[in-house]
Order: structure tokens, then sequence, then C-alpha cells
């Protein structure tokens, strides 16, 4: 696989674009304003980790128009950072963002949306797409993903496939947004999507070429060609379709929300993290059950035999498969992400990926 290398960091291309992204990225969604919007960390620490990340060549930064519960407060921070560090920092950066969510005013804390303010019509899209760059104070998003899919009761698209992706092709001609991409899709809703894109778009080079999904070593199969209850075949299967359309993935949630760091152990839980029961996080439950504690304990064992810790082997794992791009972990303290980037250089022999397999699937 073809890298390149910027302040140590690798990149990948994204897709078959020639977008470079850094191995490691950062994941802003817990950022914003946390006097508020139930983020974990505001523009005061936050300015010094986005500077060491740039320093750092972690240039592919995440967010999305309704993070924190949708107040917008991600984008308005990353918005102030660029305002105050200029444009240099601006152009290092390849800055993704989501719709699809209603976000409201800042320091609005209740608001009624219309049926028009949420979803993938044109109206919802052209409108929210010029909240995003008033919010993230530039004149262009790098890669626009819509965020999942708009679907009615039955399971059918809210709105014409082809009035969403001719407004998303328009954005595209206008220079207002330069990638697109999806989120929280099965295979088969990128293929019909893909497939209508390219039926209205202007240039061939408008090309969906990425998918943002819930992947990590807690939850394998949840990236899945098919609908429903998936399986360790569906993720290999999706994997290796995504490969042949010429779309990375792009794996959220990519440490179980610190759960894959070591933080939390059987009967020693962390109590200030994420995951803890005064942070009030509605995963919760889901995360922490006895079976992934107990694959904590033996993938920290994994780690320690190779030298690493558990995020760095987690985040590494995520890089084995070339058809991931980047990994946009989380981070809310700076030696969180000075431990993050050194994960590429973790590698692996093939009986140590098959051991983790072993215990993973
Ligand atoms: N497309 C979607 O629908 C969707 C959904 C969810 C997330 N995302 C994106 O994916 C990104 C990543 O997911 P995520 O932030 O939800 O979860 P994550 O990356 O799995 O976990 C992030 C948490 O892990 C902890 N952490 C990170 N590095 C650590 C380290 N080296 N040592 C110890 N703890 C560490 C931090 O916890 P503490 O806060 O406790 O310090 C951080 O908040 C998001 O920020 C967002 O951009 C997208």
């Amino acid at each position: 696989m073809e890298t390149k290398t910027y302040r140590g960091m690798k990149y990948r291309r994204m897709g078959n674009s020639g977008l470079w992204v850094s191995e490691v990225g950062l994941g802003l969604w817990k950022w914003g304003d946390p006097s508020y919007d139930g983020s974990r960390i505001g523009e005061h620490d936050g300015f010094k980790i986005l500077d060491c990340a740039l320093e750092l060549g972690a240039t592919h930064w995440d967010t999305a128009n309704s993070y924190n519960m949708g107040a917008g407060n991600s984008e308005r921070l990353i918005g102030r950072y660029f305002k105050s560090r200029g444009s240099r920092a601006r152009n290092m950066v390849v800055l993704a963002t989501k719709v699809k969510n209603a976000v409201r005013d800042e320091h609005e804390l209740t608001r009624d949306f219309s049926p028009n303010e949420s979803g993938a019509s044109r109206k919802y899209i052209i409108q929210a797409v010029e909240d995003c760059l008033k919010r993230l104070q530039t004149d262009r998003i790098d890669l626009l993903y819509h965020h999942s899919p708009s679907l009615l009761s039955d399971g059918s698209w809210e709105t014409p496939l082809d009035e969403t992706w001719a407004a998303f092709d328009q954005l595209v001609r206008q220079g207002k947004v330069l990638y697109l991409a999806v989120s929280n899709r099965t295979a088969a809703q990128l293929e019909t999507e893909s497939k209508t894109l390219a039926t209205v778009a202007v240039n061939s080079s408008h090309r969906i070429i990425g998918v943002q999904n819930r992947y990590n070593l807690m939850d394998r199969p949840r990236v899945s060609k098919k609908e429903g209850e998936p399986t360790v075949a569906d993720e290999r299967e999706f994997l290796e379709y995504i490969a042949q359309m010429g779309i990375s993935l792009v794996p959220f949630m990519p440490l179980a929300l610190g759960l894959l760091t070591g933080r939390y152990r059987k009967g020693k839980l962390d109590d200030t993290g994420r995951l803890s029961e005064q942070a009030g996080e509605a995963r919760r439950d889901e995360f922490l059950t006895d079976r992934n504690l107990e694959l904590v304990d033996k993938l920290d064992a994994v780690a320690k035999r190779k030298g690493c810790s558990l995020a760095q082997l987690s985040i590494a794992w995520l890089l084995s498969h070339e058809v991931v791009c980047s990994v946009i972990a989380g981070v809310t303290k700076m030696e969180q992400l000075e431990e993050n980037v050194i994960s590429p250089s973790v590698s692996f022999s093939q009986e140590e990926l098959e051991e983790v397999d072993n215990l993973t699937r």
C-alpha cells in the first residue's frame, strides 16, 4: 500500500481518491462547551491538543453538525480554532463533518424543529452545509458525510435518492464540499447510493470515497453487508466489498469509548471516564459487560507481551486492514493523543493477528 509521511505520521489515501488522510486522526464528538452540551472538553484545553495534533501530523479531524446533543458546539470550537490559528492551520487539516441532524443556535437549550431541519432533502442539505461553514469559519468542507440514512418506517428512503445526491453533487460543484462520504450504512445502501450519485454527478470524480461505521475489537460484526443480525462472515464480506468499490472505512468508536484502553477492569472501573456512572453515557451497560471486561484482560495481556498499550494495540489492529484509511479516536487529554499517535508503529506477525482474531470473533 502506498503511503506518505508528514511530521512522522503516515498518510493513506481515502478510497479511490487523491485525498491523503493521517493514519491517526482526531474524533471531536465530545468537544464543545461542557457547561451545557454534555461535551467532555472545551476550548481552553482543546486548543492545546489541536496545536499538538498539527505538530504530530494528526490532521484528519472528524466532527458533525449536531455534536454535542444538537448544540453544534464541536464545529463552533473548531471554527474558533481556525480563526485564531489562521489559514496555514486550516489548510493542513482534512476537515470532515456530517449533516443529517437538526442543530440549535448557540446557547439555545431547547427548540422545536420543522420537518425540513433534518434529513436528506435538498432544502435541508444545502442549508445545513451553509450553517456548517459558518460555525466552522471556513469556506469549504474537505469531507462531507451524510450522517445516517434517512428512512421511513417501512425501511424505504425518506427522500428520493437522486434529490439527495444531486444536492451533494451541487455542493461539490460549488466548491463548498470537496469529497463525499456516508456513515452508518450497510453495503447494500452504499451500493444504491453510489449508483445514484454516478447518475446525477456532473463529473465521475464526484463519488463516495469513505464510509464511517462503528468498528472496533469489541464490535467486529457490526460492519455488515446485510440488514439484521450480522455475523463474522458478514464483517469480512463488508470489508472486501467496500475495498472493491474503492471506498475506505473510517471506524468510529475505535476504542469502544475508552474500554479498549484498559481503564475499565473487572471490579476496578475508572470513575472519571466517559463510561463512568457520572458521565451518563447511554451505552454504558452495553459496553461494560462481563464478556467485554474479560476480553479487555486477554487483549491487554497480548499488548503487554508486544510492549505496547491496549489503546495502541486496538488502533494498530484497525490499521492492519488496508481498507481502513484513518483511525479517529476521540481524546480528552494530551497524553491520550501522544499515546495514540504511536500506534501505527505497532506491527503484527501472522500468528499475533490470528491470536487477536480468535479472541475477538
Ligand atoms: N458517524 C457516527 O455515527 C459516529 C458515532 C460515534 C462517533 N463518531 C466519531 O468517531 C469518533 C471516535 O469515537 P468516540 O470518540 O465516540 O469513541 P472512542 O474513540 O472509541 O473513545 C474515545 C474515548 O476514549 C478515551 N481515550 C482515547 N484515547 C485514550 C488513551 N490513549 N488512553 C485512555 N483513554 C483514551 C477517551 O475517554 P475519556 O473521555 O474518558 O478520557 C475518549 O473520550 C468520535 O469522536 C466521532 O468523531 C461517529
